[in-house]
């Protein structure tokens, strides 16, 4: 596919089908995530994959939605700022170095025909305590992992002209 069509198709997906995904899918869409850059190629990340499958009421107090576990598989993307690299100034890139790796995993996860929905308004000491967080470790998005059951709506996104600027501010 590609990637101007890719980042067209790929939108929000709130509702999900039962049926598997693959694991070839899974692992392509983590290998996608494993390359991502990371400041100073520090890594300072993890991905749990969960299976929602037996523990729906368990997760749900993550994240609300019923959507958030109709998927068969969730995915919480961490980081670890203690380990990450930070700019001289004391600005710790972790949310960045997490962000970026997620989202090569949900480009490629539309890329293979599966749907994702990033999530931060989830419940973080409810995710610490269902997933067993380590105190260094810090989630920061989830995303079910699942065939889309709804269609996307339109784009709705500002004009170039209200985004972007040239030379200064
Ligand atoms: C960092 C981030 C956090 C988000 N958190 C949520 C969330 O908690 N719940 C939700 O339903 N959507 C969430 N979204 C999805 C956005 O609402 C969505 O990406 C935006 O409205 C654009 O729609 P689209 O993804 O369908 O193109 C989040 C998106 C981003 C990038």
């Amino acid at each position: 596919m590609e990637f101007s069509e890719l980042i067209e198709l790929r939108y929000s997906v709130r509702s999900y089908k039962a049926d598997p995904v693959e694991d070839d899918k899974l692992h392509q869409v983590l290998e996608a995530a494993r390359l991502a850059p990371t400041a100073a190629n520090r890594q300072a990340i993890q991905f749990i994959v969960i299976h929602p499958a037996g523990q729906k009421a368990e997760l749900g107090r993550i994240y609300k939605a019923d959507w958030f576990v109709e998927a068969p598989l969730v995915i919480c993307a961490c980081g670890i700022p203690d380990q990450n690299w930070v700019r001289r100034d004391g600005k710790n890139y972790n949310d960045v170095d997490v962000a970026i790796a997620m989202d090569h995993l949900i480009l490629a996860a539309t890329d293979a025909g599966l749907g994702t929905c990033w999530i931060a308004g989830f419940d973080a000491a409810a995710a610490r305590e269902v997933l067993d967080l380590p105190d260094d470790v810090e989630p920061i998005a989830f995303t079910p992992l699942g065939y889309p059951a709804d269609q996307p709506g339109p784009k709705k996104r500002k004009p170039l002209s209200e985004l972007v600027r040239y030379e200064r501010w």
